[in-house]
Order: structure tokens, then C-alpha cells, then sequence
């Protein structure tokens, strides 16, 4: 399979079209989801929920996401590689240089960072470093202190003008990529249009360039209530891979997120 880039992620928005992410943090599962077609990785930093057992992102540190990334970057065939920069590694500038060189040398292409539009300043840094980046906003997990709890946010009039806000604020400072979490689809809509980069989605509605799952979520084996964004493929598929072909055809065409995984408001 051809590697994917960002330029294949910007080729798809100017042309309208969606590509797949999954979280995946080994070389086997990377192998399965390159297998069935996905476009990018994401060794996010649910790693310490779903692989460490924590109660939230918070205790994972940059040697945790530099070594899941090396074992995701030995298996991925054609995946673009997206690593998480952890709560707090990019608190100063010289920490933000520092977790940014061990993620790209440990293989990622892209690092993720949570915030809103207070990342202008961390994003023009890298950019003059040449790390490409993927801003993460709305529900920003690292944040669930502030939140007090996992929450839809830009629910207000207010909170969905600062979330716009942001996002324009991240498109015009560089960012190459935005990733919108559990956010209303109007919401996403208005960010769609004052933005120009690929815009990843989780629990953000249909009209988003690129959908991300949580891999536990879409095999169905987190444990607990799913949350509404959720889509548990092993209910309709015949093996783990299957799950993860069809989690990835559904993206592509347009089938996920239907309306029963939105935020109407
Ligand atoms: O860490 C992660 O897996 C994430 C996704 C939920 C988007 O940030």
C-alpha cells in the first residue's frame, strides 16, 4: 500500500472525502489495522486507560507513548503515525522540544497536543522545527480536572464560540491537522468552515474529514457503559479484522458516525 502522508489527509479535504483512524498501540494490531486499510494510527495517550488501567490520561509519560509509537512504527505498512504529547510534556519550551524529538525519533509523523487556543505559540514552534501537528480540541481529556468530569463541550452559545475561535485561531497559526472531540455537530459544522486543514472527528458529527475510534471501543471490550460516540463493530463482524474493515469502510462511506453517535446539542 502507498504511505500515507498529510498531503494525502489535505487531499482529502480539498476533495470532500473521508479517511479512517484508529488508536492502536502494538505491532499486531497496527498490523491488523494497516491489513484492513486504515489510514492513520493514533498512539494516543488512552494507552494509560486502556492498556495501564489509570483512571485517566494523566499518569502517561513520553517514554510510555515513545515506546508504544516504536513498536506501531515497526509493524504499520502505510499508516500515517500520530503520537500523543502527554499532561504536561509540553508545559515549557524546552520540554515541548524535548517530548516532540523522542516521539518523531521513536517513528511518529505527527504530534497530537490537547489545549485550545493557547497552542498558537507551541504550534509556531514546531513548525520551525518541522514537526507537524494535529491540535486537539473540545473535550481534551488531559483537562478532566478542569471539566470535572468527561463532558460534551461547546454545548453554550459562549463555549461554542470559543471553540470556534480556536480552531480558526490553530488553522491561521500552522497546525496541520485538528482533532474535535465530543463536540455538537453545529458546532463542528461552523468549525469546518473557518477552517482549510483535515479535521479528525470522535463523537463530532459526520461532517468531519476523518473519524477516530478508540480500537478497545470499536471491539467492544472497554469495560462499562459505552459512550454514545461509540460503535462496537465486533457485533457485526465475523473477526477482529473484519471489525476493523468494517470500521474503516463505514468511515469511507459515510455510514459512521450516524445520528445515534452525534451530539444534536
Ligand atoms: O488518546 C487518545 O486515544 C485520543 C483519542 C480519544 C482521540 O486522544
Amino acid at each position: 500500500m502507498v504511505q500515507i502522508t498529510l498531503n494525502t489527509l489535505k487531499r482529502h479535504r480539498a476533495e470532500n472525502t473521508k479517511f479512517s483512524v484508529v488508536t492502536a498501540y502494538d505491532a499486531c494490531f497496527t498490523r491488523i489495522a494497516s491489513e484492513a486499510g486504515v489510514d492513520a494510527i493514533l498512539v494516543g495517550d488512552s494507552l494509560g486507560m486502556v492498556l495501564q488501567g489509570h483512571k485517566s490520561t494523566l499518569p502517561v509519560t513520553v517514554a510510555d507513548i515513545a515506546y508504544h509509537t516504536q513498536s506501531v512504527a515497526a509493524a504499520s505498512t502505510h499508516c500515517l503515525i500520530v503520537a500523543d504529547i502527554p499532561f504536561m510534556a509540553s508545559a515549557t519550551t524546552q520540554d515541548a522540544v524535548d517530548s516532540a524529538r523522542e516521539l518523531m525519533q521513536a517513528g511518529a509523523h505527527i504530534v497530537k497536543v490537547e489545549g485550545g487556543s493557547n497552542l498558537a505559540d507551541l504550534i509556531k514552534l514546531y513548525l520551525d522545527q518541522g514537526v507537524a501537528t494535529c491540535c486537539h480540541l473540545g473535550l481534551t481529556p488531559q483537562f478532566v480536572n478542569q471539566f470535572g468530569g468527561y463532558r460534551v463541550q461547546g454545548r453554550t452559545d459562549e463555549a461554542a464560540k470559543r471553540l470556534i475561535d480556536a480552531a480558526a485561531t490553530l488553522d491561521q497559526a500552522g497546525t496541520d491537522v485538528i482533532l474535535l472531540e465530543c463536540v455538537p455537530n453545529h458546532v463542528t459544522d461552523a468549525i469546518m468552515k473557518v477552517t482549510t486543514v483535515p479535521v479528525i472527528g470522535i463523537g463530532a458529527g459526520p461532517s468531519t474529514t476523518g473519524q477516530v475510534l478508540v480500537m478497545h471501543d470499536l471491539l467492544g471490550i472497554t469495560p462499562g457503559k459505552s459512550a454514545r460516540f461509540v460503535k462496537n463493530f465486533m457485533e457485526t463482524a465475523d473477526s477482529i479484522q473484519d471489525a476493523f474493515k468494517l470500521y474503516d469502510q463505514a468511515v469511507k462511506n459515510g455510514s459512521f458516525p450516524a445520528a445515534e453517535h452525534c451530539f444534536e446539542n
